[in-house]
């Protein structure tokens, strides 16, 4: 691209704003022009306001740029990535989309609109299409599209390749969760030191909901639920990033291990979406290690866009088990939203094809 796509973050100086800080460095398409904060951070240079707690340096770039009001006069972009709290984005989100702007959001203030997609390119690329009716119904010449709850990423990859192949039916999900899920600060270090929370609040009916809206078919303006009944256990578990899943299933048809093995490791997605720079290659890994995948070690496979799944076997009380492991901070959140407006854009939904 010759001229590069100027973009804001709303919400830059924590967990999720600061993987599209790092992301964004030098990526081939979009270039940060403005990035926001609180009243805490608005008016300071981004590298005094953000505690940065990624291994990876801040960029340069970012440093010294100063902290904006996350309002669309002072921080314009023609794309916003979204990593506000979830009020804040009920309110701010649908101000930039009257401004023009793609909004491309982590957060689930919308992501049960009808005409609001969620998001993961490599399973439903398809439900963009529903922003010609969002744009109708709400008069708006942006968007706003959703990427998922960071749990419900990687468990819906592996759901997509399983749902095509065998026809999936119903389902237990039990999350191990990691600490950076909750943002920064987030859990107090002598709430999880040692411990596991067996509970996170409001997470389990995202869990059970969103990966239905998102396997669902795009019909005729509007996104049919898929039929399939899931039930979610979610836990807080003392892991810096990686969220496992592990995940029991019952099918239309029964596959063997072999075959729901190849049929993971196989699968590509649609093709609109293969090609984009942020696009997980491969979609999904299939580890044979009887102890993996493992969040430390794994979760930077595909440089953390990949959905890495272990341990298939047979259930004695559905069809299959398996645990599947997806980078909360990346695939579940910035480097998801970063996929997703790489796809807007590839689809004419936010300014020119590059
Ligand atoms: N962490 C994850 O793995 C993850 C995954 C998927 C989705 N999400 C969602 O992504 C969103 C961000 O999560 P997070 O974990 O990054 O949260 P976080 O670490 O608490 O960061 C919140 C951000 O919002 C900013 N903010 C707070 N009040 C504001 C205001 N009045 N005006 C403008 N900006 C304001 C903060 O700025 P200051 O620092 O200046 O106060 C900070 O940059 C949430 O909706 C969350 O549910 C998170």
């Amino acid at each position: 691209m010759e001229q590069k796509i100027p973009v804001v973050i709303l919400g830059a100086t924590g967990s999720v704003g600061q993987r599209m800080v790092q992301l964004l460095d030098s990526h081939p398409w979009f270039e940060v022009t403005s990035l926001t904060g609180s009243d805490r951070s608005i008016g300071q240079p981004y590298g005094e306001a953000c505690h940065w707690v990624l291994t990876a340096p801040m960029p340069t770039w970012a440093r010294e740029m100063i902290v904006r009001p996350t309002d669309p006069g002072s921080a314009p972009g023609q794309v916003a990535f979204s990593a506000l709290p979830v009020d804040l984005a009920r309110e701010l989100e649908p101000a930039y989309a009257r401004a023009g702007a793609a909004v491309c959001s982590n957060a689930s203030a919308f992501r049960e609109a009808p005409d609001v997609p969620i998001l993961l390119p490599e399973v439903n690329a398809e439900h963009a299409a529903i922003i010609e009716r969002q744009r109708r119904e709400r008069g708006w010449s942006g968007c706003i599209v959703t990427n998922s709850n960071c749990t419900s990423a990687g468990l819906t990859v592996a759901l997509k390749a399983l749902q095509e192949a065998f026809g999936l039916r119903r389902g237990v999900v039990v999350s191990l969760q990691a600490i950076s899920g909750a943002g920064y600060p987030g859990v107090a270090s002598l709430d999880i030191v040692d411990n596991v929370i067996p509970n996170i609040k409001g997470e389990e009916p995202k869990v059970e909901a969103e990966p239905t809206k998102i396997l669902g078919a795009y019909r005729d303006g509007a996104i049919v639920p898929a039929e399939v009944v899931l039930s979610a256990h979610t836990n807080r578990v003392a892991v810096s990033e990686g969220h496992l899943v592990c995940a029991s299933l019952e099918f239309d048809r029964a596959p063997s291990v072999e075959q729901a093995a190849r049929v993971l490791a196989d699968y590509q997605g649609p093709a609109a979406a293969r090609d984009l720079p942020s696009a997980p290659r491969p979609p999904i890994v299939v580890r044979t290690e009887w102890d993996r995948p493992q969040p430390r070690l794994d979760r930077e496979t595909g440089g953390g866009q990949t959905t890495v799944v272990g341990r298939l076997r047979p259930d004695p009380l559905f069809h299959l088990k398996f645990v599947v492991l997806s980078h909360n901070t990346i695939r579940g959140a910035a480097g998801g939203s970063l996929y997703n407006a790489e796809l807007l854009v590839r689809l004419g939904y936010a300014g020119g094809l590059p």
